[in-house]
């Protein structure tokens, strides 16, 4: 039978009984991690969100109603305690505890509620799987790791709050019904009851809503912000996560770069206790992609690419000899030390792993110790041209020389891949190391295949650079934007721009988009309107807190650090959500299913 507090107040956490507390009598709440029963003396060990702390309960020293209340104390059960702070028999130490040099005589005690076997383990460490950690979430949150990170999430956010306050910033709520924005992921829609065959739409980001604060003079905005995106969910990925969102107004990409950097350090040195330098290091897309194949590149190891010309031109080996002759590019990187751990099988996996980002293949080359060669194409090279690579890649014996030929972009994006599998593989990353840095000048527009059409590389409302305005109308493509993400250890940690603030720019931005003029002030006439009552040069940025959180805690998913986070596949096991809803329900939204 669960007893109420009558009256008993808690005087202090667990992990918080310390030896300067021994003779003192306290009183403690908490559940039982463990219980061992020694015949006359119990040993209990009661946790809360602090720690833990040992219980004794002695028969000599209880009435036998209070022992025995003692033997029926189980895993989860939760109990209040009146007791003695005593200290511990030196043998009894426990150096693995923070309190494991004191322990609490139980004088009095009451059991606030009882609990059946839990369904997973409740300590770190345990191996239970994740279905069943999810299923029951709350039990998998009273784990200190758990508690530990969800507390750490609190902590930055709560940085992140003063820090930007702190940078003249004041805090605005937008709209969670609101209308679909253009952020490249599908809506989750909500329909409306009061308007039969409407829908409102879940903010992707509230880009448009603090875009129009901007307009409305407001200066300098942010907010900690729920977005929704009905995409599918990766470890870095959730349906629905929570961005540091900002905006301001008068300000070029260094100023809003500069804000973020500030906010950053400020959690680094609060959650880790480690100073940033700034401003951080900045390095524009054209040379991250040429470098390291990749837009978030991890520049904790180096192992850069080169791109080929005349050292491969004319090699005979017909698979470069045609790449260059079709305008594609022969790229490479030189992996130190590799070819001693790289075996046949090995090498062949990595050809498989290449081919997966759509090359045809990959070329490879390793040097032995003792200068023997193991190729897949030195054979249709002279022996002076392969000099002239192996010199120019500076391979030396015991390195291995991978090439990719295809496409500018593909064979980039396929290299950029290799090298951070072989980073993995060959222990090159330093995980002490926080490498955070600018990529800049991103492409203004991509092609999309599929549609047969540009679209957005960053969102709609981006700016172009100043100095290819004129490119525009006649090389969309190679129009640069003026925006920017940060990157932390090869992961996208958030995006921003500065905006369009002119109508008639933003209208052809739409047109470049595919939109006709009917189309673009059907969707997003409120804006082109708004744009026309004095706009001020604004620009912003997002970064995912999960994301950040996720690089903080070492934590391989996202939801490990979202306290109620939704599964691989979009659902959330513990309230079995999404679920149907009854006929009467439609009804009243004017749904049918067509199923
Ligand atoms: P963007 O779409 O690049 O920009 O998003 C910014 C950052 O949000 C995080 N993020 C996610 N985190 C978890 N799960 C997701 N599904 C997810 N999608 C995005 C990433 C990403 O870098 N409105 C613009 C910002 C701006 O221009 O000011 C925007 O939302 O860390
Ligand atoms: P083949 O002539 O097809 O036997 O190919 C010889 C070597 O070239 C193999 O190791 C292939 O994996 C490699 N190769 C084929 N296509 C490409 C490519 N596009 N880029 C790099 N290497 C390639």
């Amino acid at each position: 039978m669960a007893e109420f507090l009558g009256g008993w107040k808690r005087d202090l956490h667990c992990g918080e009984v310390s030896e300067a507390m021994v003779g003192n009598e306290i009183i403690l709440m908490g559940w039982v991690q463990r219980a061992r029963n020694m015949g006359g003396v119990i040993f209990i060990w009661l946790r809360d969100i602090t720690g833990i702390v040992q219980l004794v309960f002695n028969a000599d020293e209880l009435d036998k109603e209070m022992f025995s209340l003692g033997e029926s104390l189980r895993s989860e059960f939760v109990v209040a305690v009146k007791g003695k702070v005593a200290l511990r028999a030196d043998s009894a130490i426990n150096a693995q505890l923070k309190t494991g040099r004191i322990e609490v005589l139980v004088k009095d005690a009451k059991i606030l509620n009882t609990a059946e076997t839990p369904p997973i383990y409740i300590e770190d460490g345990a191996k239970d799987n994740e279905a069943i950690r999810l299923k029951y979430r709350y039990l998998d949150l009273r784990k200190p790791s758990m508690q530990k990170i969800m507390l750490d999430r609190s902590r930055v956010i709560n940085t992140i709050r003063s820090n930007m306050i702190s940078q003249g910033f004041a805090e605005f709520e937008t709209p969670i019904l609101t209308k679909s924005t253009p952020e490249g992921a599908r809506d989750f829609l909500v329909p409306s009851r009061i308007h039969t065959g409407e829908f409102y739409a879940l903010p992707q980001s509230p880009q448009i809503y603090k875009q129009l604060l901007m307009l409305a003079g407001m200066d300098r905005y942010f907010q900690i912000a729920r977005c929704f995106r009905d995409e599918d969910s990766r470890a870095d990925r959730q349906p629905e996560f929570t961005q540091l969102d900002l905006e301001m107004s008068f300000v070029e990409p260094k100023d809003v770069q500069t804000v973020v950097e500030n906010a950053f350090s400020a959690v680094f040195k609060e959650v880790k206790d480690t100073d940033i330098n700034l401003p951080l290091p900045r390095m524009t897309w054209k040379d991250a992609m040429d470098k390291y194949g990749s837009d978030k590149p991890d520049t904790r190891f180096d192992m850069q690419i080169s791109t080929l010309d005349g050292v491969v031109r004319d090699s005979g080996f017909s698979v470069f000899d045609h790449a260059l002759e079709q305008g594609n590019i022969v790229c490479a990187i030189t992996a130190k030390s590799a070819a001693s751990q790289l075996s046949r099988k090995e090498i062949d996996a990595l050809s498989e792993y290449a081919k997966t980002y759509h090359v045809k293949g990959l070329a490879w080359l390793a040097l032995g110790d003792d200068g023997t060669v193991r190729s897949s194409f030195a054979k249709f090279f002279s022996e002076d041209k392969l000099n002239e690579l192996l010199t120019f890649m500076k391979v030396e014996p015991g390195d291995a020389l991978f090439l990719i030929a295809d496409k500018k972009l593909v064979a980039l994006n396929a290299m950029g891949q290799l090298r951070s599998k072989l980073g993995r593989d060959l222990g090159l990353i330093d995980k002490s190391k926080y490498n955070l840095l600018w990529i800049t000048e991103f492409p203004l527009l991509e092609w999309n295949e599929e549609h047969q059409r540009y679209q957005a590389a960053h969102h709609p409302f981006t700016m172009p650079m100043e100095e290819d305005f004129l490119l525009m109308q006649e090389h969309p493509e190679l129009t640069r934007a003026q925006s920017y993400d940060l990157v932390l250890n090869g992961i996208e940690m958030g995006s921003g721009s500065i905006r369009i603030h002119a109508s008639d720019l933003q209208e052809k931005m739409f047109g470049l988009l595919g939109f006709s003029h009917d189309e673009a002030w059907d969707r997003f006439g409120f804006l082109l309107e708004a744009f026309k009552y004095g706009t001020p040069p604004h620009g912003g940025f997002a970064f995912g807190i999960d994301r950040l959180m996720m690089m903080l805690t070492n934590s391989e998913s996202l939801r490990d650090v979202i306290a109620f986070p939704k599964a691989q596949n979009a659902a959330c096991f513990m309230m079995e959500t999404p679920s149907a809803v009854n006929e009467e329900a439609l009804k009243m939204l004017h749904l049918k299913l067509d199923t």
